[in-house]
Order: C-alpha cells, then sequence, then structure tokens
C-alpha cells in the first residue's frame, strides 16, 4: 500500500506530496483559483474535484487511444491522484486553434478568428517573470530542455490537440486553446504532466459560443461553477 507522506510542494492550484515510493507522488486539487499570475483570487467550489477527474479520464484516454505518455498512475478520490514523480519541463506549451485570449489581443484579431494551422507557443514558466514568451532558440540557449525533448514535446503537442479537438468536438465543444506541461521521468522519458481542465484550456459551446472554462472567472463574467459543471456533465456523464 502507498501512502502518502509529506508535503513536497503547494502551488496556487493543487499541493504535491511525496509518497513511500520514491518514483510516485501523490497530487491534491485545491478550489482556489488564481489569474493574472496570482494578482487575481477567489473559490470556484467544486473546482478541484472537477479539474481531477476530468484532467485523470482526458489523460487515461490519450493514452490508450493515442498512445500519448503521462504522468497518470491511479484515481486516489474525488481530489486525488497518484501520478509519477517527474522533473517538470520549465516550459508552458499553448496550443491555438482559434484566435482568443492573449493572442487575439497581440496580433489585433477579433477573439474566435480560425487559424489557418495550429498555432504552438512556449513560455518559460517563471512567476517572477510573468511566464514570458519564448522561442525555440531561447529554449535551446537557455537549456530548459535538448533539442530532441523539445521535438517530442512539439509532436505531443500536435497528436493531443488532433486527438482532443475531435474527442471535443463529439461533445460539441470547440477546443479553442489550451496549456501542457511536460515532465521527464527518472528513466529521461518526456511524459505529460501537470493538467488538463477548464483551468488550462478554453472550450467553447460549438453552438452557442458560450465560454465554459475558466475565462468566466478571469473576465468577472458568473456563471463560473454552472460553467465547470457543465464540462464535467458532458465529459464524465
Ligand atoms: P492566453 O491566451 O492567456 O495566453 O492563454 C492561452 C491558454 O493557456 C488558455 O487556454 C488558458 C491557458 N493558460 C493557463 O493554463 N495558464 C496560464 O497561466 C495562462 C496565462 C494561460
Ligand atoms: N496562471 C495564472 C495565475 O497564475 C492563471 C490563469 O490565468 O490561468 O494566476
Amino acid at each position: 500500500m502507498i501512502q502518502k507522506t509529506e508535503q513536497l510542494y503547494e502551488g496556487k492550484a493543487k499541493k504535491v506530496f511525496a509518497t513511500t515510493d520514491p518514483d510516485l507522488v501523490i497530487v491534491s486539487y485545491k478550489d482556489d483559483a488564481t489569474a493574472f499570475n496570482g494578482a487575481k483570487k477567489g473559490t470556484i467550489v467544486g473546482k478541484g474535484v472537477v479539474n481531477n477527474r476530468m484532467s485523470n479520464y482526458l489523460m487515461e484516454k490519450l493514452t490508450k487511444e493515442a498512445g500519448v505518455p503521462t504522468h497518470y498512475v491511479e484515481e486516489l478520490s474525488e481530489r486525488e491522484t497518484l501520478v509519477k514523480r517527474v522533473k517538470i519541463v520549465p516550459l508552458e506549451v499553448i496550443v491555438r486553434n482559434i484566435a482568443a485570449g492573449s493572442l487575439a489581443k497581440r496580433l489585433g484579431l477579433a477573439e474566435g478568428t480560425p487559424l489557418k494551422r495550429t498555432v504552438l507557443e512556449y513560455c518559460y514558466k517563471c512567476d517572477a517573470l510573468d511566464d514570458p514568451m519564448v522561442n525555440e532558440y531561447h529554449i535551446l540557449a537557455m537549456e530548459y530542455c535538448t533539442k530532441e525533448e523539445l521535438d517530442t514535446i512539439a509532436s505531443l503537442a500536435q497528436k493531443i490537440n488532433d486527438y482532443l479537438k475531435a474527442y471535443f468536438a463529439s461533445i460539441n465543444v470547440e477546443l479553442v486553446d489550451f496549456k501542457l506541461e511536460f515532465g521527464k521521468t527518472k528513466d529521461g522519458k518526456i511524459v505529460l504532466a501537470d493538467e488538463i481542465s477548464p483551468d488550462t484550456c478554453r472550450f467553447w459551446d460549438a453552438t452557442t459560443h458560450e465560454k465554459l472554462d475558466k475565462d468566466r472567472f478571469r473576465r468577472d463574467m458568473g456563471g463560473v461553477e454552472d460553467a465547470y459543471k457543465e464540462m464535467m456533465k458532458r465529459v464524465l456523464g
């Protein structure tokens, strides 16, 4: 029996605990919500449960149906999951299908403008610098990961997008954009880590274009909990 031991880390939305197995850790999802690098704070009641269950469900499907390796091992409870211990590659990998958020702003596009091809962006994970955008040259010059690891990350991100876009379309959701994080296992393998949830994706109802994700919190739109519940219902039934 694997037992939870000491807390290793507390992030904005999750805590991470060591276990009696040195290769496994437990993540525990909180209801705390932040935006704009912690400048905006709040609570989204039930968010931890939705994000934990949705992320686990999607990661399991990605492995079984698309051959994507992930950190996921076993769901322990509504809020807690056993995952492989990895060293997180310090990059936020953003995948975009439709212009929204910071891309719409930066390029002066109306939100909702379809992109002619998938856009991949990288941000260096560093709260003190506000996660600055970086390109492949910066990543290799700063040795955030190797060229080979970056190629793996980019091809996994495309594969994940192809799979998830089709999956969300089947539940009448447009996958506008999302953020991924990857980790390196002790044998040096790159795996999908962190989470896939309404915190880290933009989900729009495909018919009404209603926002069903954390933008409702970021933009003070109301109906935040209902949006998370609706996504949970569509994904997990
Ligand atoms: P952006 O348009 O604000 O750059 O966000 C792109 C996607 O990344 C969007 O789906 C929300 C997600 N995201 C995170 O998961 N964490 C973050 O800190 C930010 C800024 C965005
Ligand atoms: N990463 C942002 C924060 O740290 C949250 C977000 O906008 O998704 O507050």
